[in-house]
């Protein structure tokens, strides 16, 4: 089996490494390469996404990614951008479903800005569309105002568009995802007033005739995302498109304390992965080993169960990581009081000691 390591930008390499000494330590025999991306693959190629990169992870049956991006790039022209390096990967690689878990784990329930009664217990599912929506829908520019009071200006403009077959499929991900657990699905959209989530409802609504067991709501995104700080525990599984998933999963991720505990996977249609934590490449902190790697590592337990066939080695993680927690072990993102503060490769070590 044979994984690509892609740890990118900022605290990427810190936390990619501790995750990497984590699989080395199941006894497993994987064969990883590691190639730059990001602000790393313009340093050493000129691009953010080298050719030899997009090949290594079209080749591989797994790609473990940590995270891209660095002020001194934002001045570059966009296509030269380190965020070109993870949308191209999911575009090339076809990774169209985006599992964000949002998990409290019971010893982190202080960590949360919300309140330990509405969000202990919380385990919910965002599904996110990854390779549609406004993100890639074309035409996308600046061009000169048409008509209207502008005329004649300047103005910047995107598309948003969902073809049916990509919404039927993300619907059946999602209502599978959903039968697995409380069977509950909460599709969001912004139907009453956008005609592309008018149209996705819909096809949500055709696609729920195949899963009668399965229940299914609708929620417009702005009553989601105070749902979300309201009552999060009322949600099991959401689905929605790309952009309202990129922005409630940064807000779902909040809820568990730390956007440095939650894991990610976006996978194409014969479960082929890219692995990363939700988080960013957080520069601030680069460098410094105290960035917490606990959302690389829970990746890592994610792509054994879903691309590598291995659930028994990732539960083992899963439990590594718990037992961590339960030593009162901490990074400073979710440090509290009479817990032990750790630093990067503290925590690693620690989760690999407490594999069993
Ligand atoms: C994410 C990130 C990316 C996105 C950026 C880095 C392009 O915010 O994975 O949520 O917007 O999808
Ligand atoms: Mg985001």
């Amino acid at each position: 089996m044979k994984i690509a390591i892609l740890p990118g930008d900022g605290i990427g390499p810190e936390i990619v490494t501790e995750a990497v000494q984590v699989l080395n330590a199941l006894g497993e025999s994987f064969e990883m390469e590691t190639a730059p991306v990001g602000g790393a693959g313009y340093e050493a190629y000129g691009h953010p996404l080298p050719e030899s990169t997009l090949k290594l992870a079209l080749q591989a049956d797994a790609v473990l990614f940590g995270a891209v991006g660095a002020w001194k790039y934002d001045q570059l022209e966009r296509a030269l951008r380190p965020e070109q390096a993870i949308l191209g990967l999911r575009k090339h690689l076809n990774l169209f479903a985006n599992f964000r878990p949002a998990i409290l784990y019971p010893e982190l329930a202080g960590a949360s800005s919300l309140k330990p009664e509405v969000v202990s217990g919380l385990d919910l599912l965002i599904i996110r569309e990854l390779t549609g929506d406004i993100y890639f829908g074309q035409p996308r520019g600046v061009r000169e105002c048409p008509d209207g009071p502008f005329k004649g200006q300047r103005e910047g403009f995107d598309t948003m568009r969902y073809a049916e077959g990509e919404v039927r499929r993300i619907a059946h991900v999602a209502f599978q995802a959903a039968r697995k657990r409380d069977k509950r699905l909460t599709s969001v959209d912004k139907a009453n007033v956008l005609e592309t989530f008018q149209f996705w409802k819909d096809i949500m609504i055709d696609v729920h005739r195949e899963y009668p067991d399965v229940t299914l709501d609708h929620m417009y995104v702005d009553n989601a995302a105070m749902q979300l700080v309201r009552a999060p525990k009322k949600f099991d599984v959401i689905v929605t498109g790309n952009m309202f998933g990129d922005i409630l999963s940064d807000a779902a991720a909040m809820l568990t304390g730390s956007i440095g505990m939650l894991p990610s996977a976006s996978l194409d249609a014969n479960n082929k992965g890219l692995y990363e934590p939700s988080h960013g490449s957080a520069p601030d902190i680069a460098g410094k080993n105290i960035a917490n790697p606990l959302a690389t590592i829970l990746s890592a337990a994610m792509m054994l169960r879903f691309s590598l066939g291995l659930p028994e080695q990732a539960e083992r993680i899963e439990n590594a990581v718990k037992s961590v927690l339960h030593q009162g072990l901490r990074t400073p993102d979710i440090f509290e009081d009479g817990c032990r503060k750790v630093s990067t490769s503290e925590m690693g070590a620690a989760v690999v000691k407490a594999l069993v």
